[in-house]
């Protein structure tokens, strides 16, 4: 749910910029004058960001996507003329995709501020103008993973921001949390897990021969969740408006024999399909390489993040949990 829509009314009706306008202002109205402000400001964000591309570029070849986009954001530079919600949420795309491409050994492209923000994404990292199912995709995986509660990287920037360091400071710290595969990381793991088993005939035995050496299964449990993760559904949906993918077959056989040996595995704990199971699948599909999930995940996550901190800024209370000592005692 967000801000009190259901998300299979969100994901695939709304463009990631409306929900971003229904996540900050609590209302959805496609077509309005504030939702077309939001669009303009995006794009005129990703046009100041674009500035920053050198500075993140240089010296940092040897740093993966995501660190360069950490070195990208904390040289951003916020200007008085953008909130800085929006100046941080439009950064990310042209950050990932500048880094992206210079992995690659490519240029970074300008970006193009009157289109909207998916569809500026994927042109800014292929070079050409992306087909309409690739955007649909891409807005469909941006909304469902706008915005989800206290989890890890959220967490990190309420804690960031009740410091009173600043919401870039704030956002710089989630990109750190998303970095391990317990959040945020796992669609890597889950494609490589695909990629291992191959066939639908061998993912029982391999499932079965990971649990067994004591393997996590990426794209499984949550730590909230006691159902499957609904955003795991949104995102399979998604894959139908994909013209052909065989990794779908062998998804779904995987995940169902993933679901029996877990239930069988941990009988006293119910371990479901989350929302990295799927995304590998759909961000795969419409050709993302998986050194870009995690990245990609923290485009969708920006927006999320900058609303938790001006949430925290307006507390003004330090987040400070108390830890229990239990060392030794002075004698
Ligand atoms: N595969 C196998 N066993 C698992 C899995 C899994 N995916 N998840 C949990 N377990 C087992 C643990 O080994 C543990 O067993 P034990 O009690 O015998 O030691 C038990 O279930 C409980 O595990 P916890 O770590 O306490 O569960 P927690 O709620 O903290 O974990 C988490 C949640 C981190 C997501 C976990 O389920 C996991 O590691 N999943 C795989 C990684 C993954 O898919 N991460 C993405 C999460 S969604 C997101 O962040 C956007």
């Amino acid at each position: 749910m967000l801000n009190g829509r259901r998300l299979e009314d969100l994901a695939g009706h709304l463009s990631f910029e409306a929900a971003i306008d229904h996540l900050w202002s609590g209302t959805v109205s496609a077509g309005s004058s504030q939702l077309n402000d939001l669009v303009r400001l995006l794009g005129r964000a990703r046009q100041e960001a674009f500035a920053t591309v050198p500075v993140m570029l240089a010296e940092t070849g040897s740093l993966s996507i995501v660190e360069r986009l950490q070195v990208g954001l904390s040289a951003l530079p916020i200007s008085e003329d953008l909130p800085e919600a929006v100046a941080i949420t439009g950064a990310f795309p042209v950050l990932v995709a500048a880094a992206a491409r210079d992995s690659g050994g490519l240029l970074p492209i300008a970006p193009e501020p009157a289109l909207p923000a998916a569809e500026d994404f994927l042109r800014l990292l292929s070079g050409e103008t992306p087909e309409p199912w690739t955007v649909d995709a891409l807005e469909r995986y941006l909304v469902t993973v706008l915005d989800h509660g206290l989890n890890a990287s959220t967490f990190t920037a309420r804690v960031i921001a009740s410091t009173q360091a600043n919401m870039k400071d704030a956002t710089l710290g989630a990109v750190g949390a998303l970095k391990g595969p317990l959040h945020g990381g796992a669609p890597g793991p889950v494609l490589d897990m695909l990629d291992a088993i191959e066939i639908p005939d061998n993912a029982a035995e391999w499932i079965a021969s990971a649990l067994a050496k004591g393997d996590r299964l990426m794209g499984f449990g949550h730590r909230i969740y006691r159902t499957r993760d609904p955003r795991a559904d949104a995102l399979k949906a998604g894959l139908a408006h994909v013209p052909e993918t065989d990794r779908l077959a062998l998804a779904e056989a995987v995940e169902q024999a993933a679901l029996t040996a877990l239930s069988k595995a941990k009988p006293d704990r119910v371990l479901e399909t989350n929302v990295e199971f799927y995304t590998a699948v759909l961000l795969d599909s419409i050709g993302l390489d998986r050194s870009l999930f995690t990245p990609v995940f923290a485009i969708g996550r920006a927006a999320g993040w900058c609303a938790h901190v001006v949430e925290q800024q307006t507390t003004g209370k330090l987040i400070r949990p108390a830890s229990v000592y239990v060392g030794p005692l002075p004698v």
